[in-house]
């Protein structure tokens, strides 16, 4: 049953000409209220507190839905609508792109652009064997883009680097293959950081043979926000913000950038690219069925993520460092380096699986949903509390088992990588 909603105190609603002020760093018990969302939201929040699965769980806070009241209710196909132009406005502005396009979602800017970038076939895209556009958007580039796709496996288990894409590159003239027209990186790919070294030599490497670059950034914000921390720069400020944005695309010819992830939008990612193909690609978006019409409700909440949200991923980030340091000191391995916000974790030399973590996670008193196999996220709206009941989750396991055992530190990145690879992991 749906609560009726009340309407919200005029003191409630932000202002249309005031940002609505940053809210803490820490996550808040008050962010979903009924009197303003409803019960049924409250008790959605409490569950996705606990909730390890995905970051694309989060749900609108109040504040985030009153920015959304406050969106303009403009035709966006038309492209009459202020609150979509001023967000695309401010992304293009942040990347240092010369044009950016809302979108449904993450897969559909990953295949628009694609679709944009690659005009006639015979051609192939290059990318990882774990990369979410190939892996993971139910063959969307042979579909729309009539393209082969060239998967590599990183020799370091971790990520591509120049030289292998440049080895595998296909030039020439030789009618037996499809020249390699598009190299897709993914970052950040499975929570870890793409070296940004590595980014601008892979750049070099595209630019010498006139091949295009695009960047699957469904979680470029956490990127962002750690390179943010990294340099002691402020996450509240837009000029920092578009200093770390800016050097980080700056290798590619187009970016996708998720809203609904780690900034915690309900919808949408944004394409950013030339002028040109980001017009090419509002053609396709169309044809795709993907013209949204009075989407500024959508385009606000992001706005207003970005504002209030981004600034919290470092803790975000803290959050999943304490839980991959918790399993690690419990006996876990942790399979690979958690930059952001994800941990890999498997818990086999203790006696257990991660599957049976998660099916003992479900029956505490106040259940947790662990995540995904291996894969864990931490969200911004997960409670910390949930990081320690984890923990104490797999130590009592462990007790149970009476096996001792030391889970793997530092720098075994290449043989647990191995693993990895082995066991498919990747999302
Ligand atoms: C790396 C990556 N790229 C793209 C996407 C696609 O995003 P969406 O679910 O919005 O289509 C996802 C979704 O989880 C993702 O993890």
């Amino acid at each position: 049953m749906t609560d009726s909603l009340p309407t919200p105190p005029a003191s409630a609603l932000p202002s249309p000409s005031l940002r609505v002020a940053p809210a803490s760093q820490g996550w808040e018990d008050s962010e979903v209220t009924a009197q303003i969302s409803g019960e049924a939201n409250v008790k959605q929040f409490q569950k996705i507190q606990r909730d390890f699965r995905s970051d694309t769980l989060t749900i609108q806070s109040d504040q985030m839905m009153l920015a959304a009241l406050r969106a303009t209710r403009g035709d966006d196909v038309y492209g009459e609508d202020a609150s979509t132009g001023e967000l695309e406005a401010r992304i293009v502005k942040m990347t240092g792109k010369e044009a950016a396009l809302f979108a449904a979602s993450g897969t559909m800017t990953n295949q628009l652009a694609i679709r944009a970038h690659l005009k006639q076939p015979p051609h192939s895209v290059i990318l990882d064997y774990r990369a979410h556009v190939h892996k993971m958007e139910a063959g969307g580039i042979a579909m729309f883009s009539q393209a082969t796709t060239h998967q590599l496996f990183p020799a370091n288990h971790l990520y591509l680097t120049a030289k292998e894409i440049e080895k595998a590159l296909e030039l020439g003239s030789n009618i037996h293959h499809a020249p390699t027209r598009l190299i897709c990186l993914e970052n950040t790919m499975s929570g870890m950081v793409f070296p940004q070294e590595e980014i601008v030599k892979i750049g070099e490497v595209a630019k010498k043979h006139d091949i295009t670059l695009h960047c699957d950034g469904a979680r470029m914000w956490n990127t962002a926000a750690r390179v943010i921390e990294e340099r002691g720069l402020d996450a509240t400020s837009e000029t920092d913000r578009q200093t770390v944005m800016t050097e980080l695309l700056a290798p590619f010819d187009s970016a996708s950038l998720c809203l609904s992830k780690g900034i915690g939008a309900p919808i949408g990612s944004v394409l950013v690219g030339s002028k040109e193909m980001i017009d090419r690609a509002r053609w396709f978006r169309k044809m795709f069925g993907g013209g949204v019409r009075q989407v500024g409700m959508c385009t606000a909440a992001a706005d207003f993520a970005l504002d209030n949200i981004f600034p919290r991923l470092a803790g975000t980030h803290a959050l999943a460092t304490r839980l991959a340091d918790g399993l690690r000191k419990a006996g876990c391995d942790i399979l690979a380096p958690v930059d952001t916000n994800m941990v890999f974790f498997d818990p086999s030399r203790l006696g257990f699986t991660a599957a049976d973590v998660h099916a003992r996670l479900l029956q505490l008193p106040d259940p947790l949903i662990g995540g995904m196999a291996e894969r864990v996220v931490v969200h911004h709206q997960i409670n910390p509390q949930a990081v320690e009941d984890f923990i104490t989750t797999v130590q009592e396991m462990k007790n149970e088992k009476g096996l001792v055992s030391h889970g793997t530190e530092g720098d075994a990145w290449a043989e647990e990588g191995q693993l990895r690879k082995e066991m498919a992991l990747g999302y």
